[in-house]
This record gives C-alpha cells, sequence and structure tokens, in this order.
C-alpha cells in the first residue's frame, strides 16, 4: 500500500475518492487501522475523555499528547499520522506554539498537526507552515471551546453563525491548511463548505458530503462506555464481548479451571 501523503489526500479530493480517517492512542490500534486501509490516522485530543478519564478534552497537555502520539507512531505505516494540539499548547505565543507543535513532529512522530479555529487561528497556521509542518484544521463544534459553546450542540444552525464558518473555511485554507475537519454541522453547510474550498474535508457528524469521514474508534467499536454520539455508526459491540469474557475468566478462576 502507497504511504499516505497530504498530497495525496488532495488527490483523493480531486478524483472523487472519499478519505478515510479515524483516531487512535496506542500502537496495536494505530496498526490495525492501517491494516484495514485507513488513510488518516488522528492521535485526537479525544484521548483524554476515552482514554484518561478527563470529563473532556480541556486537561489534556502536550506531554500526554506527546507520549500517546509516539505509541501510534510506534504502529504505524501507510497513514498519514496526524496528532492534535491540545488545549492552550497554541494559544499564548507563537514561539510556544512552534515549540509544542515541532515535539509533535520531530519527538514523537507526527506527519502533521491538527488545531481548533477559525480566523482567529490563521497567523498560528501560517507560523506552522513556514517551518514546513502541515496543518489540519478544525471548524464547527470545537471540543476544546466546550465551556464556552455550553455543550456538544450542533454548530452552525443560523445565518451569521453558517456565513462565519464558511468565511473561516477559506481564511484557514489560505493560511495554508491542508484539510479541514467539519464537526457536527447540518449536511448543506458541509457541503457548501466542501465546494468552496480546494482542501479535503472531513466530517465528524456533519453527513456524507464531506470528501471523507473521521470518527472516534472506540465510538464505532462499541468500545465507548459514556454515551455515543448518535452520529457513529456502530460496526460492533467489543464492550459486550470484552465483558462477557472478563465474566467468564472471573468464574473459571474461582473454580479452579485454569
Ligand atoms: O480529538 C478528536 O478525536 C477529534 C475528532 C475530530 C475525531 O478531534
Amino acid at each position: 500500500m502507497p504511504k499516505i501523503t497530504t498530497a495525496a489526500l488532495l488527490d483523493m479530493k480531486k478524483r472523487g475518492e472519499k478519505i478515510t480517517a479515524l483516531t487512535a492512542y496506542d500502537a496495536p490500534m494505530t496498526r490495525m487501522l492501517n491494516e484495514a486501509g485507513i488513510d488518516v490516522v488522528l492521535v485526537g485530543d479525544s484521548v483524554g475523555n476515552v482514554k484518561l478519564g478527563y470529563e473532556n478534552t480541556i486537561p489534556v497537555t502536550m506531554d500526554e499528547m506527546v507520549h500517546h502520539t509516539k505509541a501510534a507512531k510506534r504502529g504505524n505505516s501507510n497513514a498519514l499520522l496526524v496528532a492534535d494540539m491540545p488545549y492552550l499548547s497554541y494559544h499564548l505565543s507563537l514561539d510556544e506554539t512552534r515549540r509544542n507543535a515541532g515535539r509533535l513532529i520531530k519527538d514523537a512522530g507526527a506527519e502533521a498537526v491538527k488545531l481548533e479555529g477559525g480566523i482567529e487561528v490563521a497567523g498560528t497556521i501560517k507560523a506552522l507552515a513556514d517551518l514546513n509542518i502541515p496543518v489540519m484544521g478544525h471548524l464547527g463544534l470545537m471540543p476544546q471551546s466546550i465551556h464556552k459553546i455550553g455543550g456538544y450542540k450542533i454548530q452552525g444552525k443560523t445565518e451569521v453563525s453558517r456565513e462565519k464558518m464558511i468565511t473561516d473555511a477559506k481564511v484557514l485554507e489560505g493560511a495554508g491548511v491542508f484539510a479541514i475537519v467539519l464537526e457536527c454541522i447540518p449536511e448543506d453547510l458541509a457541503e457548501i463548505i466542501t465546494q468552496k474550498v480546494s482542501v479535503p474535508t472531513l466530517g465528524i457528524g456533519a453527513g456524507s458530503k464531506t470528501d471523507g469521514q473521521i470518527l472516534v474508534s472506540d465510538d464505532l467499536l462499541g468500545l465507548t462506555l459514556g454515551p455515543v454520539p448518535k452520529f457513529a455508526k456502530q460496526y460492533a459491540d467489543l464492550k459486550t464481548q470484552i465483558s462477557k469474557a472478563l465474566q467468564q475468566y472471573h468464574r473459571d478462576v474461582k473454580k479452579e479451571k485454569f
């Protein structure tokens, strides 16, 4: 299988071939995603709520992102490996932003970084592009702004917010992103943005008119312990299977069957 690069994703958009993207936070899952042919592996800051027991993504640190990205890197072969920049790692100064993105690329082995925001992060994206660090944008529901938004709700429902998101997408494109995640927005808005920008869009809860889809692996595998977003189709029920296996192990050992 050929190595997926940012240029390969652009070609896929041009050809109309849908892009597959999923999260992973460790080597075995990254390896399985690669074996399934997934194009993009995202070490998301969702590691905070999915694996580290935090309530949301806000507490995730750079050290935690570096640790999990290093692990994913060891399992990666052909997919494009993208790492999230956690909250406050790209907000304080451009120098600190460069150092933090550099850690994910140089120390942890990511091939690109993702950060959330529209026009307000355009300068940040340019600064990273100047260091030859590919950046993926993220619009719509931005979990790092959860306290401001007040909940995991659909974004882009009013005319004003729709227009702002379209403008933000164009600004991100101009700043040099190689792709844009569109999270929890109406399908028709995702379609308009997808048509208006030349870079690929990856939807999550944004319908099927984007250039591809990105989901949290644990959601589609049935591993998530809390509520699963309605848009995440379940492809397996691993939580139930694991519970059954653990209970059987418990019974066997108690009965000296080992
Ligand atoms: O952190 C994350 O998992 C994300 C999603 C887009 C999948 O940002």
